[in-house]
């Protein structure tokens, strides 16, 4: 009986994305080189998420963000991380990262046409108890001429070029929306690379999960709490499982593999949810559409909010194509 063979031609992220360039003629080879800098920022991360405990890197940074949350230092270092990667990619001008209160200019000798906005780690609630987290990114062509400007950041998310995330899991995971399909790659230590192990993701039709934080359920719109009950209903049909992680991108990745439904819903404290909307609510949308589901925020697509402030937050109704329908029709 052989041993795994070693595959001599695996698929890995790098070439796949090269391969996907070469299907545009005119196309220069940045996208890519952007791509695969931010390959090298989810390894570098990677790595550090799990040498974290040794390391040292858990607990408090003792600084607080721009979103009042006490920063955990591999918020810290994986911000660092994004940021030196993606400017010596000579590919961006501009960056709006969760942990800057302003956008991230890109000195002009180092500057490139995309706009990059990124979550550089989510779910650092989880960080200290090893619980999964991820990193979340969405680029944008700049579209104006002329020196850039936070304007350039303010784009809705039906102009996104590309976009995904990486999961720190039980695997490392990079899920990559580009062109026209969502393709899902695993980190193989023993070449250092990410190999394509789902190719076209598809999100089911409908599922049999919610996730949402049921802590706030005394907060909640009357049409929020109701669908949540029916689905707990036996009377409205067999009662649903919950599952909520707490990091976006874990339960995202759970509802494209599973299908089902991810909801943020406002809140009497915050009347437009948390989670944000130009590097959270923005790439999981586009995602999970390409991947046939929905993602609103109770009155329209994710994707056609038009921005205003880099760091505003929208409600979130995300998954199944069957399921957010659903969970609409009993928003008043
Ligand atoms: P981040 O760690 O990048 O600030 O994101 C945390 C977000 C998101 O990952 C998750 O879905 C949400 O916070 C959980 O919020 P609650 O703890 O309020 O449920
Ligand atoms: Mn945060
Ligand atoms: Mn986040
Ligand atoms: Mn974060």
């Amino acid at each position: 009986q052989q041993g795994p063979a070693f595959d001599s031609n695996a698929m890995t992220l790098t070439r796949f994305v090269l391969q996907e360039q070469r299907k545009f003629k005119e196309a220069t080879g940045d996208l890519s080189q952007l791509l695969n800098c931010i390959q090298t920022a989810i390894k570098a991360t990677a790595s550090a998420v799990r040498k974290a405990g040794i390391a040292k890197l858990h607990g408090i940074a003792g600084d607080i963000n721009v979103q009042g949350e006490e920063v955990k230092k591999l918020d810290v270092l994986s911000n660092e991380l994004f940021i030196n990667m993606l400017k010596s990619s000579y590919t961006t001008c501009l960056m709006v990262s969760e942990e800057n209160e302003n956008v991230i200019e890109v000195e002009s000798d180092r500057q490139g046409k995309y706009i990059v906005c990124f979550d550089p780690l989510d779910g650092s609630s989880n960080i200290d108890c090893l619980v999964s987290i991820g990193s979340i990114f969405a680029i944008y062509r700049k579209r104006s001429t002329g020196v850039p400007t936070v304007q350039d950041a303010l784009q809705p998310g039906n102009q996104l070029v590309a976009a995904g995330y990486a999961l720190y899991g039980s695997a490392t995971a990079i899920v990559l929306g580009l062109g026209s399909s969502v393709n899902g790659f695993t980190y193989d230590p023993a070449i250092g690379e990410f190999i394509l192990t789902e190719p076209n993701m598809r999100v089911p039709n409908k599922g049999k999960i919610y996730s949402i934080n049921e802590g706030y359920a005394s907060d909640w719109d009357a049409g929020v709490y109701n669908y949540i009950a029916a689905k707990k209903d036996p009377s409205k049909g067999k009662p649903y499982g919950a599952r909520y992680v707490g990091s976006m991108v874990a339960d995202v990745h759970r509802t494209i593999k599973y299908g089902g439904i991810f909801i943020y819903p406002a809140t009497k404290s915050s009347p437009n949810g948390k989670l944000r909307l130009l590097y959270e609510c923005n790439p999981m949308a586009f995602l999970m559409i390409l991947a046939g589901g929905l993602a609103s925020d109770g009155k329209i697509s994710i994707l056609d909010i038009v921005p205003k402030k880099i760091h505003e937050r929208s409600p979130i109704f995300l998954g199944s194509k069957a399921d957010v329908e659903e969970a609409l029709s009993y928003l008043k």
